[in-house]
């Protein structure tokens, strides 16, 4: 079996201290709120892949569709000798990257960015096994924060699929697309997902599944916090919400408290008391619309060039260069 030895820019140590510092934050602001990216562990994983099989949540198979239309466009575009992708959950869709770069005769390296050490290795096995001769460089590290610290080779594409840039709020937003822009150099490009504004209800409907799929996967989160953190949360006395805020263009998912109750954060030494009714905002989901990205992309200093959607225009795939 192969093995590939990741650079570690996150040891669980500091991971631990980052959900720790993030809970802490969350559980004592008003409106109580929790970080969307500890929704992702084995299970919440699984159900989020789940998740990307409903008949109501069309993103996933939507943007499958547009790269499968455009691939051989953006390896001829880019002529990419490296593909990093942020956040590596997405391996079906990085193959078709790299199937189409590998045809192209440019690719030589594969480097997949993730928080979790488990998943990197998963892909980064998988990969190889299906593209011998392609090199892997696997990087630990958290997009909103180590970006600066990716391997600089010549003609990079950098790929952020699925659209979770929509869940940082737009000050996050504007910092992690300067970071895009500033690891950039001439030559490499930028590919990102976004989801777009669409008809209310069906953007409801993706959050709020018929099977409760996407309130088990929102209520995992709480499993989550029993487990790392040693709190008590019972997961049947919240209930899933799925609301559309119309201002900000995003979806919100959160936990609303059936009944008045106290929770106790064993390692936070805290206790937090929740009113009936009341709801915890545990995601953001932004959606996009092409004016918005293009000058969000332009005032971070990146060029919009290309931009590909599927025919009901739900779903677009952007490139980018550098200035
Ligand atoms: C993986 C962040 C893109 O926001 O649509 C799916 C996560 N949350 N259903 C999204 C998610 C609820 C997903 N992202």
């Amino acid at each position: 079996m192969t093995t590939v030895q990741p650079h570690v820019h996150l040891d669980p140590g500091a991971l631990a201290g980052q959900m720790a510092a993030d809970v802490r934050a969350g559980l004592t602001s008003t409106p109580k709120t929790l970080p969307p990216k500890y929704f992702y562990d084995a299970r919440g994983s699984e159900l989020f892949d789940e998740i990307t099989r409903l008949p109501e949540y069309y993103p996933t198979r939507t943007e499958r569709s547009i790269l499968d239309g455009h691939v051989d466009d953006i390896a001829r575009l880019t002529s990419a000798e490296t593909l990093v992708e942020l956040g590596s959950g997405t391996s079906e869709k990085t193959r078709l990257l790299l199937r189409a770069l590998t045809d192209a005769g440019t690719l030589r390296r594969f480097v997949p960015f993730d928080v979790d050490p488990v998943v990197l290795e998963e892909a980064s096995v998988a990969v190889a096994e299906e593209f011998p001769g392609l090199e892997l460089e696997p990087v630990v590290g958290d997009f909103e924060r180590h970006l600066g610290e990716l391997p600089r080779h010549p003609r990079r594409l950098l790929a952020f699929l699925g659209s979770t840039i929509g869940n940082l709020e737009p000050a996050a937003r504007s910092t992690f697309l300067a970071e895009v822009r500033a690891t950039l150099g001439e030559g490499d490009a930028f590919l990102l997902g976004t989801d777009l504004v669409k008809e209310p209800a069906r953007l409801v409907a993706a959050y709020d599944d018929d099977q409760g799929v996407t309130a088990a996967f929102n209520k995992n989160v709480l499993a989550v916090l029993d487990r790392e953190l040693g709190a008590d949360f019972k997961s049947e006395a919240f209930e899933h919400r799925a609301v559309w805020d119309a201002e900000h263009e995003w979806i919100e998912m959160r936990l609303e408290s059936i009944e008045a109750q106290r929770v106790h954060v064993a390692a936070l030494d805290l206790d937090v008391s929740f009113a009936a009714g009341e709801q915890m905002r545990t995601e953001i989901s932004a959606k996009f619309r092409r004016e918005g990205i293009e000058g969000e992309l332009a005032a971070a200093g990146l060029r919009l060039v290309h931009w590909w959607t599927d025919p009901a225009d739900d779903f677009a795939l952007s490139l980018s260069v550098p200035d």
